[in-house]
């Protein structure tokens, strides 16, 4: 989405895709490049078990400061006039919610400004946390709160947004999930990355969100690359990229750094660096 400046954009994507793909990892990239091209950046964690801080190079002492939003229960209870669900039922040994009002549409405009962190590059990052008590689609202050605050990021703010999520697209809801400017899917090689891909493609189409692309990683060879693109070709999306495997992203996950700055990398650079520009350039058109 154009703003009204000329080149600044505010561009609205998620990732998404099976456990493990990659992700964290093409969320931290992007973000991190898009926020060195001079865009305002808010990276947002929306998976379950949040590892974008890391992945951006946040420090481990920082993280552990970390408040996610679900967590804060001041917060939720200000907000939608009842506390989270699961710290009242730990108290109370029952659904407190029942039969109590709470607002369904709390003011959430601060919330980004207030409680995201700044990390490297200028990028701010946002950790939503989970709903503990029965899913996302739970009837729950701490629920009602999430939604509202997606839906003022991804249709009301002026920044890029970059969402990292778990393979669902559900808790979006369908308005939000309609003012998705892309919808990544990250594959890996291997059928149940296809399958989780047909999946989403098939739940994204539901909630109407209007471009979907996916990117391949971790690619050995040409060959890989070949049958995993026949594989995803009944899915008739855009390949957006193709990000070859390189065994120093998972040394620098398991030395808890940031990929984007550790060694031997180069080749992972280049491809993302494409995968942006071909990004950015699909905001203009
Ligand atoms: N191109 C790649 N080559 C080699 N390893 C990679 C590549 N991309 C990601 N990895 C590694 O794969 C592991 C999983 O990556 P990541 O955490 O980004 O995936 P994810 O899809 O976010 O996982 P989860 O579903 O658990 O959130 C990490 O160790 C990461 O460093
Ligand atoms: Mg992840």
């Amino acid at each position: 989405m154009f703003s009204k400046y000329y080149e600044v954009l505010d561009l609205k994507l998620a990732v998404s895709g099976k456990g493990g793909v990659g992700k964290t990892t093409i969320a931290a990239y992007l973000a991190r490049m898009l926020s060195r091209d001079n865009n305002s950046v808010l990276a947002v964690d929306a998976d379950p078990s949040p590892s974008l801080a890391s992945a951006l190079g946040v420090p481990e002492q920082d993280r552990k400061n970390l408040i996610p939003i679900t967590k804060m229960t001041d917060l939720i209870e200000e907000r939608t006039g009842l506390p989270p669900t699961s710290s009242s039922e730990s108290s109370e040994g029952g659904s407190t919610t029942f039969g109590k009002i709470f607002t369904l549409n709390p003011k959430v405009d601060d919330i980004a400004n207030r409680f995201a962190i700044k990390c490297k590059d200028n990028v701010k990052l946002l950790v939503l946390g989970t709903i503990d008590t029965a899913g996302a689609g739970c009837f729950c202050p701490e629920n009602a709160l999430l939604k509202s605050l997606l839906r003022h990021l991804i249709l009301k703010s002026d920044e890029y947004v970059i969402l990292d999520m778990e393979a669902g697209t559900e808790h979006l809801g369908r308005g939000t999930a309609k003012g998705l400017d892309l919808l990544i899917i990250v594959v890996e090689p291997g059928r149940r990355a296809v399958e989780t891909a047909i999946r989403i493609k098939k739940l994204a189409n539901d909630l109407e969100i209007s471009s979907i692309g996916i990117v391949l990683n971790k690619i050995n060879s040409e060959l890989e690359e070949k049958e995993l693109r026949e594989q995803l070709s009944g899915l008739d999306l855009p390949i957006l990229a193709a990000i070859p495997y390189n065994i120093n992203l998972v040394e620098a996950d398991l030395h808890d750094e940031s990929p984007f700055d550790y060694k031997n990398t180069e080749n992972i650079f280049s491809k993302m660096k494409k995968l942006k520009e071909r990004i950015h350039n699909m905001s203009k058109q």
